[in-house]
């Protein structure tokens, strides 16, 4: 009997809510990112929500904090702790860091982030006040791999949403999040099947 292929192994680093790795566990255990699993969720605040979210679906989760250290001292820890994984994809999802060269050197085109605007329309913080102060008729979400340009990276898909007259931050960021959680699973799952397995 053939054995059956190993299961990619998909490391999500975040922040803060995590609805977006929620987004990730989702789609795997629904069987829509096929033949893979969430193998570590990493937090670099320890107070993230999503920790506790992931802990409860099971998954194993690691807090590695900055501490004082400098972003490459920090990143050695992170990259150490997916190698030992053999993680071979890594999904920022809401991670606030930049990543070191090293990380970035490491993980080479294993490495998507997602994004709210519709890039190369408004990178860095705050994207979607940045659309409305642009006074952007639409705007929308992006996944992307990472390199060591501000979201700068290669696009792997976006998807677009409409910008009302009288939306605020809020509201924008709502509807752009409801198609967060749709595109970022689709993305990975694309992605997964041009990535080997470490
Ligand atoms: C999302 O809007 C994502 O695009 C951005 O940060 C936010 C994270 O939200 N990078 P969550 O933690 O996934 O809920």
């Amino acid at each position: 009997m053939s054995e059956a292929p190993a299961k990619k192994r998909i490391a999500i680093l975040i922040s803060g809510r995590g609805s977006n790795m929620l987004a990730l566990a989702a789609g795997v255990r629904q069987g829509e990112i096929p033949n893979a699993e969430i193998a570590i969720v990493i937090s670099d605040q320890a107070a993230a929500d999503g920790l506790l979210k992931a802990t409860e679906l099971g998954i194993e989760t690691l807090v590695i904090e900055r501490g004082g250290r400098n972003r490459k001292e920090h990143d050695r820890q992170i990259v150490s702790e997916l190698r030992i994984r053999q993680i071979d994809l890594v999904c920022l999802a809401g991670y606030l860091r930049v990543l070191s060269p090293d990380f970035i050197e490491a993980y080479r085109g294993r490495i998507l982030n997602i994004h709210p605007s519709l890039l190369p329309s408004f990178p860095g913080l705050n994207a979607q006040k940045q659309a409305l102060e642009h006074g952007a008729k639409t705007s929308g979400c992006t996944v992307h791999y990472v390199d060591e340009t501000l979201d700068g990276g290669p696009i792997v898909a976006r998807r677009e949403v409409p910008v009302y007259a009288d939306d605020n931050v809020e509201t924008l960021s709502a509807r752009i999040l409801i198609e967060e959680h749709k595109l970022y699973p689709e993305a990975v799952t694309s992605v997964l099947a041009t990535v080997g397995v470490s």
